[in-house]
């Protein structure tokens, strides 16, 4: 089937303001969004900028915007979408080109909240395994399954407008360690996600929960990180 592709265009270089163009592309209905925009890249204008790595769901660099949703362009199936499939650069980050932008602003949020596992030396042996129980690896098993895509933050209109808020997926990845019955530094991560850029600047719009595309419950885990700062001593 023959397939319209609309892409938003920039490159600093030479462009005073992004632009669209159109592309037509010789598709069948089970290829990917991803698929696509190879086909243009390699066939047809090799100056088109696309991130991508595994095109499996899995690394977290294709998310892109498809006809105004947050999603992996390797988990959209042609079928499932209308045509022209206008593909732009997820928002509220700075582009570098088409649809690469500048992730900085994104991790320098994700770093903030500490994102590893904190531990008290004095409590175990350096040789032993520390112990947990299935239930307690229950506690944080939806947030363990974030791949770091960024749809969720960047579906957010308080990061649009503000890049200093720390952003769902910071908050993603914190409760994965403050709900790990391992981890020692819950409080301290609870204590930055209580300043002016953290947690309590969400206004539970649920834009993130419907963003990602691991179907982790963002709008939740958010909130049960909002009520341990407010009520929990860890
Ligand atoms: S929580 Fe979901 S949408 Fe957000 S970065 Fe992780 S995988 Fe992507
Ligand atoms: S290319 Fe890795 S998630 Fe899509």
């Amino acid at each position: 089937m023959e397939v319209r592709i609309r892409v938003l265009r920039y490159n600093p270089e030479t462009d005073s303001a992004p632009h669209f163009e159109d592309y037509q592309v010789d598709a069948d209905p089970m290829d990917r969004i991803l698929d696509l925009l190879h086909y243009v890249k390699w066939y047809q204008d090799g100056s088109l900028a696309v991130r991508r790595s595994c095109a499996h769901g899995i690394c977290g660099s294709d998310a892109v915007v498809i006809n105004g949703v947050n999603a992996l362009a390797c988990k959209v199936l042609v079928r499932d979408v209308e045509q022209p499939i206008v593909v732009e650069p997820i928002r509220g980050l700075p582009v570098h080109r088409d649809l690469i932008v500048d992730m900085e602003p994104f991790f320098a949020g994700y770093r903030a909240v500490k994102p590893w596992l904190i531990v008290d030396e004095t409590e175990h042996e350096p040789a032993r395994e520390r112990y947990q129980s299935p239930e307690d690896r229950e506690r944080f098993d939806d947030t363990t399954k974030c791949i770091l895509c960024a749809a969720c933050t960047t579906a957010c209109p308080i990061f649009w407008s503000d890049n200093e808020y720390v952003g769902p997926a910071a908050i993603v990845n914190a409760h994965r360690f403050i709900f790990d019955s391992r981890d020692r530094g819950g409080a301290e991560r609870l204590e930055i996600l209580s300043t002016k850029n953290g947690a309590f600047k969400c206004r539970t719009a649920f834009n993130c929960s419907e963003a990602c595309p691991r179907g982790i419950k963002v709008t939740q885990a958010i909130q049960e990180v909002k009520r341990a700062a407010l009520f929990e001593s860890l």
